[in-house]
């Protein structure tokens, strides 16, 4: 599919209003997306597991204008206060998809959103984020187009989060999500994420997620800022080009439930991301002193143990540890005698791969 397909038909009609609600969860990359083309397209493809527990819910409320103005019209909710500085962000978003969804300049909107997780936490709210709005968004424009189909939706719903944050396009499916053209992934495409089409080994349909709140504060480089940073990289091509092999590699991995060689890749695709920050001009290191702390004690005692437990990383200083169900029990204890001394006031957050976003029925 191209761009052009997701313009709509014109609007068979137009409701007064109404309200919806989504929840969307939040993604890790397994194969990270990090830099970018013009209108959101990657680099390089990318690869996640779908969360469950972090998520954000969205409700998207909206009435038809009265006066017949162009602009587009919204408030803005957070956690149920006003949240100005949320603003431009989804300001530039609807500008950027309203020729997508054009009913964005028929009607006024109030946008409610909370996360479940603390705000503060480092955890990034963009991907869960724009894919509840984008969810709510795509609700509203199949009332408006009744006969829209449920693959294209999501599909509409991941094009439309990417228009938001890139990430934000494999937070609408689960449990394994793929985005960006790959050669020997049928369907792959650089404009919405995809289920991952091949076999997957159960072992990996019900994994594990400890999220070790390192550093709670605002991230010292936005991912806006840190994708820029791969124009002109002096290792951008090869970089590109890796991902490119480690999703080819996977294939095998994921099929046979090869835990050994998935951590090599997992592991090796977070260092090379801050390898990327650590080598661009400006330079930069967002891992703490207690993140590396956390991957020595994790290499120590998996080889000791055998137990299959890995890191991985966003772009900031907070540790994702990663093992599947069979050892969780060990995993956690090993989790909370060791690693949870190294975050901030001892926090961490339980998640594990999940099924996708959900819409929220309104309670009457
Ligand atoms: C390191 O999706 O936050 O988490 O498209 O600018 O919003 P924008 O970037 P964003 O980048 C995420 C980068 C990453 C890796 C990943 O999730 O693949």
């Amino acid at each position: 599919m191209t761009e052009k397909d997701f313009l709509p038909a014109p609007y068979q009609h137009f409701s007064d209003g109404g309200k919806v609600t989504w929840k969307a969860p939040s993604n890790i990359a397994l194969v990270k997306y990090w830099g970018k083309l013009a209108d959101q397209i990657p680099a390089n493809p990318s690869i996640s597991f779908t969360l469950d527990a972090c998520a954000t819910t969205t409700t998207v409320s909206y009435q038809k204008k009265e006066s017949n103005t162009d602009g587009l019209s919204f408030d803005l909710l957070f956690e149920g206060k006003p949240k100005e500085d949320f603003k431009p962000k989804i300001e530039t978003f609807f500008n950027r998809i309203v020729g997508y969804v054009p009913f964005l300049k028929e009607y006024d909107f109030t946008i409610e959103t909370s996360n479940s997780f603390p705000h503060s936490s480092g955890i990034a709210s963009s991907a869960s984020g724009m894919a509840a709005l984008s969810l709510c968004l795509m609700d509203i424009e199949k009332q408006l187009t009744p006969n829209m189909d449920d693959q294209f939706f999501k599909k509409k719903a991941s094009f439309l989060a990417r228009l938001g944050s890139g990430s934000a396009c494999r937070s609408i499916e689960g449990d394994l999500i793929q985005w960006g053209e790959h050669s020997k992934i049928p369907n792959s495409s650089n404009f919405y994420g995809i289920k991952y089409p091949f076999e997957v080994n159960p072992v990996f349909k019900n994994y594990h997620d400890t999220i070790l709140l390192v550093h709670k504060g605002q991230k010292q480089v936005s991912s806006t800022v840190g994708h820029d940073l791969m124009h002109g990289h002096p290792y951008a091509e090869n970089r590109f080009q890796q991902a490119h092999e480690n999703l080819h590699k996977l294939k095998s991995i994921l099929a046979e439930g090869d835990l050994e060689n998935f951590i090599k890749i997992v592991e090796s695709e977070a260092l090379t991301l801050h390898t990327m920050m650590m080598t661009s001009m400006p330079y930069f290191i967002l891992m703490k002193p207690d993140t590396l702390e956390i991957i020595n004690k994790i290499w120590e005692y998996r080889k000791e143990s055998k137990v299959p437990i890995c890191f991985t990383l966003d772009a900031g200083a907070n540790v994702h540890v990663l093992y599947p169900e069979s050892v969780k029990e060990k995993a956690i204890q090993f989790i909370q005698n060791e690693l949870v001394v190294h975050c901030e006031k001892g926090h961490y957050i339980c998640d594990r791969i999940g099924i996708g976003a959900k819409k929220i029925m309104d309670k009457k």
